[in-house]
């Protein structure tokens, strides 16, 4: 089995003026000249990606992106390109989100296209699946992630292009999250599913207290983490909880 570096993003949605974003941004970059054991990124919205990008240059933070459209250019009005986020000095791109899944209704074929953007433009695409809790509760975690898989994933995929985020949709932002032994299953499901060396992280409701215990899993390769990414202390505190 090919070793794993452990990676832990931070996803900042739709969070954050400039003055807040370049303090956490600050914040972070002094905390990450510190030992860590994972490869570190922060998605900032896409309004303060140059300033973010400007205070953790020259530190072991990389900068993404939330979200990319799959054309490069053209009448979109509202969109940004994966080049565009390339240009802005991101190095990654999440594709797939369930806010977007769900609250913008972008099908597999949607983020396929997105991820192959991500890899035109030279990004490491982030690609969510996740299943919802009604889809939880009839027993159909395990064929829904792997449905989004096989709809989303192009060919090709390799472990420096790919990482894919298991997002439970019930356990975003509420405070829930599956049993450890829920986890297991799918990482393994999924870990089944794509090349050996892909990296899986875990997301939602990850916080210091519960980063530990499924940072330690052996399939969970990192996290990607959203309400506690807001506070500096508390993102270098999940970090440090990597193996
Ligand atoms: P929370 O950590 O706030 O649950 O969000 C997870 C998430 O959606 C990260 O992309």
């Amino acid at each position: 089995m090919p070793e794993r570096k452990q990676f832990v993003a931070g996803n900042w949605k739709m969070n954050g003026r400039r003055a807040d974003g370049v303090g956490l941004a600050r914040g972070l970059a002094r905390l990450a000249n510190g030992a860590h054991a994972c490869d570190l990124l922060v998605c900032p919205p896409a309004t303060l990606l140059l300033p973010v990008g400007e205070v953790i240059a020259g530190s072991s933070v990389a900068l993404g992106g939330q979200d990319c459209h799959a054309s490069p250019a053209g009448a979109f009005t509202g969109s940004i390109s994966a080049e565009m986020l390339r240009d802005s000095g991101c190095s990654h791109v999440i594709v797939g989100h369930s806010e977007r899944r769900h609250g913008c209704g972008e099908s597999d074929a949607d983020i396929r296209a997105k991820t192959l953007a991500a890899w035109r433009a030279g990004l490491v695409a982030i690609l969510c699946v996740g299943e919802t809790r009604a889809e939880r509760e009839a027993g159909r975690a395990v064929d829904v992630v792997a449905g989004q898989l096989a709809g989303s994933v192009p060919e090709g995929a390799a472990a420096d292009t790919l990482i894919i985020a298991y997002e439970p949709v019930w356990a975003i932002g509420t405070g829930l999250t599956p049993t450890i032994a829920d986890i297991a299953q799918i990482h393994a499901a999924i870990r089944d599913r794509i090349p050996s060396a892909t990296r899986i992280l875990y997301g939602g409701s990850v916080n210091p207290k519960n980063a530990a215990e499924i940072l330690a899993l052996a399939d969970v390769d990192g996290a990607l983490v959203g309400g506690a990414s807001l506070k500096a202390e508390d993102f270098w505190a999940i970090a440090q909880a990597s193996r």
